[in-house]
């Protein structure tokens, strides 16, 4: 009220009243604008109350709009054979109650962010569901009523997430798929049995990871962390790609972490050593290669950005928050430790914190918090 006051606008009886020199006109689709005579000047709020308004209908049975020689605009009642300047639909206006996009913030919840979202028409398949952050952002997913699919390596781990959704809410959509991203085979299965299924695919959410495994080798020889956390999810949406494109619009979303920027690729010789992804049990240090890996997930992230997106699949790399405690932590003691410490001045799972990189500068960006309840 002092910036009223001190523009002389709050001597006024109503508060709908306008202050001297402002005059309440509309648009010939009936929004409600104010034009200030003094200082030459017209905005969408009123002056006082600082509300948008529209008209309530259209021109009453007779009445039309018309303009004069001088281009002023004018209303004409047929009927009654007058005219005037002023819009005959002002008397009964509206308040505008448009809601505007909300900002989210630490403590918002991901239910709030999908609030009134109906995903029933979507199809979406995250990765390592069955725990941490994939479960609640699957369950978040379906309680919005999209169709999900848990692809997890572990079945009854996935179904028992499952049954706690439909536990929530007995309609969720929710199923589990084998999906063991350690084996190159397998997701060569999944993606089969997935493609013969004809179903569409509108968000593949890349999300699965192991953190400070012991040095392994896959199946496929090659080091364990790198190829769960990067191979596995890249062979995937190559072998998925098509039913993205034929989804459009679709969007695949990796998460990868903060901590992709202690890392790089560069070997001794100054130049991308790409030996350096699965590297042998001598020079293998697990967080390193945790960090690679997430590395490798932006540079993936960005690639096929630039890639799909003129076919309407657009890919955004994020990272969900530092040291929230999941299970990520549990192949290494000092590690659980350090989360546990951590835990309460950290997100827990019920705060969550989505984060995009940008895909030309690669710095990061948030574009939403996403917090889980
Ligand atoms: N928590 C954090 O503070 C944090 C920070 C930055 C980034 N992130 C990222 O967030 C994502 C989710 O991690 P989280 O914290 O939710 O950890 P989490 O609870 O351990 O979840 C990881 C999921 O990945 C699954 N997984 C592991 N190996 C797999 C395989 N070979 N095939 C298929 N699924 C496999 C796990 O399944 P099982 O249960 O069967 O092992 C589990 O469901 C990861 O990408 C992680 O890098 C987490």
């Amino acid at each position: 009220m002092a910036a009223l006051k001190y523009s002389g606008m709050d001597d006024t009886d109503s508060e709908d009243e306008l202050p001297p020199g402002w005059e309440e006109r509309s648009t010939t689709d009936g929004w409600v604008y104010y034009a200030n005579h003094e200082e030459m000047k017209t905005q969408w709020e009123h002056p006082k109350t600082g509300k948008k308004k529209r008209c309530a209908g259209a021109l009453l049975y007779g009445w039309e709009q018309e303009t004069d020689d001088k281009g002023q605009i004018l209303y004409v009642d047929h009927i009654n054979k007058r005219s005037t300047f002023f819009d005959p639909r002002q008397a009964f206006t509206v308040e505008d109650l448009q809601v505007k996009p909300k900002r989210y913030d630490g403590n918002s919840t991901a239910l709030e962010v999908l609030h009134a979202r109906d995903l029933s028409d979507r199809v979406v398949l995250v990765t390592g569901a069955n725990s941490g952050i994939g479960f609640e952002t699957a369950r978040s997913f379906a309680l919005h009523g999209a169709h999900v699919i848990l692809a997890c390596r572990n079945q009854s781990r996935a179904s028992k997430a499952a049954s706690l959704i439909m536990e929530e809410w007995r309609k969720a959509r929710v199923e589990a798929m084998p999906l063991d991203l350690a084996s190159l085979r397998s997701v060569r299965e999944f993606a089969e049995i997935f493609k013969a299924r004809k179903l569409p695919l509108h968000i593949l959410v890349c999300n699965a990871a192991v953190c400070t495994q012991p040095w392994n080798l896959t199946e496929d020889g090659l080091e364990t962390t790198f190829q769960i956390c990067h191979l596995g999810h890249f062979y995937l949406v190559q072998l998925l790609q098509d039913v993205l494109r034929h989804s459009a619009p679709a969007r695949v979303v990796v998460v990868s972490s903060e901590s992709h920027r202690f890392t790089d690729l560069v070997g001794s010789c100054g130049k991308v050593e790409l030996s350096l992804l699965s590297p042998p049990q001598k020079e293998y240090w697990s967080m390193l290669a945790y960090n690679r890996a997430k590395l490798c997930n932006i540079l993936f992230s960005n690639e096929l950005h630039r890639r799909m997106s003129p076919h309407g699949v657009t890919c955004n790399a994020l990272h969900p928050g530092n040291m929230m405690y999941t299970s990520i932590h549990r192949s290494w003691w000092l590690m659980t430790l350090l989360f546990t410490f951590a835990r309460p001045f950290t997100k827990s799972m019920k705060v969550r914190m989505f984060i995009r990189v940008n895909h030309f500068t690669g710095s990061w960006k948030v574009i939403h918090l996403v917090i889980l309840s």
